[in-house]
């Protein structure tokens, strides 16, 4: 209690000096009460920290992976446990704060951007890790990541369906559903979800399963579970590793010439939602002057599980393609994610780094002049906007069969139908190419929604720019709008959860 007592006083000293710091704008409503410090400090446990800006920790605790979609943080609170968490959003409703839980730190929707001298509520510290005695669940703290699910399951000989990112949090991803490299066989991550304790808006904390009293909370976590509560913990479904556990990857390196060539084949890989289970694979269109001084490029790699090598003809077939470059590795699930330089320490787990915005869009196969006039007008783009030279283009495809085998209508992930995960990222470094940005990822998505011959613009939630119409993100349905919307009112009619392509509440 003493340390505890000493950090209030420093917390509240603290924020004096920051509100003469002219943290005076007239949404912000800390300036009302100069007590968070002794006011939430006190309510706090010993493992509870308050940080504000000008502190190291500060710093580590809001730093953003895209400088898009950054939300404004004036006070950064790290809980150390679930009780912490309810304390720190009932402090935030009694004075109007806005509040936003923070895990991995790479969110970017723009509506992040929509929280102004919020309360972080820092969720590292809960990084707990159980694994159940009988072996077919385990039970994650709200703030692991992806690699500490992956590591903690692998030691166990177990796995779940995580993200691919080794450094995103583990629930970011899954309560828009989540998707990796294991759902062909096991579903989305929320698809994994047994049971899961939630802080709701009026900062209670609810158990939330899918038969219990809040059944309908279950319901909303998996899709649009961002809008509802902050996630403090989560059982899961986990499953014994398949033989030897090892994993094979190949990589392939082809100049734009092999682009048609390229997505025939894997038109046939996909084979209209019956991908080989165990197979996956992410294309990615960028310049890389080295390679091609000219044009954009065109890399792929395909993992499988449960194998030493890539799958004969799926290699020889991309091999026959002439790559300039190839690559092959096999060894455990826990070195996928260095040969996709998704591991901590890449590009990809960088924080402070460039802006970068995704304009998704779900496909269920590729058209080929489609492919090639996307292609074509990101190679046009990233030469006549020299900010927007390092935009990419991304496309996921993973198999699908478990996920498909979910009901449609018993989650509130809506796009099951679909197959492919498209794309286009557009990267910038200076503010004065934002809207030029935004201007160029609509215009690609434009290009891809055009030759899907769909009517309906289907987008991942977690890869959302923010400026997408709300049913492209949680379907088109009626009775989903209505459902969520209902769900809203009830757990959050205020809207506290507003900033993560926030759901209005019915009225
Ligand atoms: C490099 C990279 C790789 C990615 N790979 C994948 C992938 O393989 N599969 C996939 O599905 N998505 C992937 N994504 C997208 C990812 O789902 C989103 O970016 C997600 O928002 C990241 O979560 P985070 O915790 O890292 O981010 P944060 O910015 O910390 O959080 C994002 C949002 O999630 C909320 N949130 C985080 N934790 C909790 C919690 N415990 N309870 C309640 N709300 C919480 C936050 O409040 C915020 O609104 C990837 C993104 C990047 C940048
Ligand atoms: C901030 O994060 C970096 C990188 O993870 C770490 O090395 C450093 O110790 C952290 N700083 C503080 C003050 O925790
Ligand atoms: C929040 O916004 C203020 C200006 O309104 C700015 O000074 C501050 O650096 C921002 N904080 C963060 C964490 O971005
Ligand atoms: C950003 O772009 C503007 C306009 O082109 C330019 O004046 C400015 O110097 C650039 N800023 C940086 C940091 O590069």
């Amino acid at each position: 209690m003493v340390s505890m007592k000493s950090l209030s006083i420093w917390a509240s000293s603290l924020l004096y000096a920051t509100l003469l710091r002219g943290c005076s704008a007239s949404d912000s409503h800390l300036g009302d009460e100069h007590d968070i410090g002794p006011g939430l400090g006190s309510k706090l446990s010993n493992g509870a920290s308050i940080y504000f800006p000008g502190n190291a920790e500060f710093s580590n605790a809001t730093a953003r992976w895209s400088g898009y979609g950054a939300p404004n943080i004036s006070v950064v609170v790290e809980v150390a446990n679930q009780w912490d968490v309810a304390e720190t959003v009932k402090y935030a409703n009694r004075h109007h704060v806005p509040f936003i839980a923070i895990n991995g730190g790479h969110g970017n929707i723009g509506t992040l951007e929509n929280v102004h001298h919020g309360i972080e509520i820092w969720l590292h510290k809960l990084n707990a890790v159980a694994i159940s005695d009988v072996g077919n669940t385990a039970t994650f703290g709200g703030g692991v990541l992806s690699v500490d699910v992956i590591n903690a399951l692998w030691a166990a000989n177990k796995q779940t369906v995580t993200g691919v990112c080794d450094c995103t949090g583990f629930l970011g991803p899954a309560l828009g559903g989540g998707h990796g490299y294991l759902q062909g066989q096991y579903g989305l991550i929320s698809d994994n979800f047994v049971s899961l304790e939630v802080v709701t808006a009026d900062g209670e904390l609810r158990i939330v399963t899918p038969t219990g009293p809040n059944s309908d909370l279950f319901w909303a976590m998996q899709g649009a579970g961002h809008n509802f509560g902050i996630v403090t913990s989560v059982t899961m479904k986990i499953y014994d590793v398949p033989g030897d556990g090892t994993w094979a990857f190949e990589s392939f390196t082809f100049t734009q010439d092999k682009l048609e060539a390229l997505f025939e084949y894997l038109n046939t890989v996909g084979d209209d939602g019956n991908q080989a289970v165990d197979l996956a694979y992410w294309v990615t269109f960028a310049r890389e002057e080295d390679v091609d001084p000219a044009n954009p490029i065109i890399t792929i790699f395909v993992v499988q599980s449960n194998a030493a090598t890539i799958d004969a003809e799926v290699s020889e077939s991309l091999h026959d393609l002439g790559p300039v470059v190839s690559e092959a590795h096999a060894g455990p699930y826990t070195s996928v994610s260095s040969w996709t330089e998704f591991n901590l320490g890449s590009r990809a787990c960088g924080k402070g780094g460039p802006s970068m915005i995704r304009f998704p869009i779900n496909l269920k196969q590729y058209d080929i002049p489609t492919q090639r006039a996307a292609f074509n007008a990101l190679a046009k783009g990233t030469l006549e906007h020299p900010g927007l030279q390092h935009s990419t283009i991304m496309l996921e495809g993973y198999s699908v069969q478990a996920v498909k085998a979910v009901d449609e209508v018993s989650s509130a992930y809506a796009h099951r139908a679909d197959h492919l995960l498209v794309s286009p990222v557009i990267i910038y470094m200076n503010e004065t190419d934002r809207a030029p940005a935004l201007e160029f990822g609509d215009q690609l998505r434009s290009i891809f929604h055009a030759g899907s011959g769909e009517s309906e613009l289907h987008a991942y939630v977690n890869y959302a720019a923010g400026t997408e119409a709300l049913e492209t993100m949680y379907g088109y349905e009626p009775w989903r709008q209505s459902k969520l919307s209902a769900l809203k009112k009830k757990y959050d009619p205020t809207n506290r959860f507003g900033f993560y392509a926030p759901i209005p509440a019915a009225r």
